[in-house]
């Protein structure tokens, strides 16, 4: 496929539902779209975000997570061959190596359902509610070798009622991750 003048050759990576990834393909259709998402990666062969990819015919290939080191050096051969510019992490569960990193030079993104640096890891929507905070939210962020701690691009708050369970929480955060990861996006590549 022929490179489209401007936009970012982009990879998304997924292991799945890929509500993002949907709300990410969306965007990447509209006039304002920054990106071109030319490859989605999974590491689980029935994420049910590999059909989002199929139905807009994007490339997706599935990788078998038997070691870190053996799925990375997969990734990296694909990202290559398909001039990937930027790499967007939509609900991918496994952690990126350090050397990873540093061997793919250009940005990687990653959204995480929380206001980091408050509840990296798992489990954010319960943590908010067991600590009876007031407001949750979503944050974009730059991945680097720390677990959730790269730079923060966007963040978008949402109020948390005394009637929330962690699954209208995450309903509620999963709408504004929607939004937020696509501003981030144009954000990112607009300051350079
Ligand atoms: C989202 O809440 C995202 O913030 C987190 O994992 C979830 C993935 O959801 N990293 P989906 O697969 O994009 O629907």
């Amino acid at each position: 496929m022929e490179k489209l003048f401007g936009k970012k050759n982009t990879a998304v990576l997924i292991s799945g539902r890929g509500s993002n990834l949907k709300s990410l393909i969306k965007y990447s259709k509209t006039k304002r779209s920054l990106i071109r998402i030319v490859l989605v990666v999974s590491n689980n062969c029935s994420a049910k975000g590999l059909d989002y990819a199929n139905k807009s015919k994007i490339n997706n290939v599935f990788i078998k997570y038997s070691n870190r080191k053996s799925f990375e050096d997969r990734l990296l051969k694909l990202l290559k061959r398909n001039h990937v510019d930027l790499i967007c992490l939509a609900g991918f569960m496994k952690i990126l190596s350090g050397s990873f990193i540093k061997k793919y030079v250009r940005p990687i993104l990653n959204i995480h359902p929380s206001l980091l640096p408050k509840y990296k890891g798992l489990n954010t929507h319960k943590k908010a509610i067991q600590n009876k905070d007031k407001y949750s939210g979503a944050t974009v962020h730059i991945v680097n070798e720390k677990l959730d701690s790269g730079k923060i691009i966007i963040q978008k708050k949402v109020k948390i009622l005394k009637s929330d369970s962690e699954k209208t929480l995450e309903k509620k955060v999963l709408k504004i991750e929607h939004k937020i990861y696509p501003k981030a996006i144009n954000r990112l590549l607009t300051s350079d």
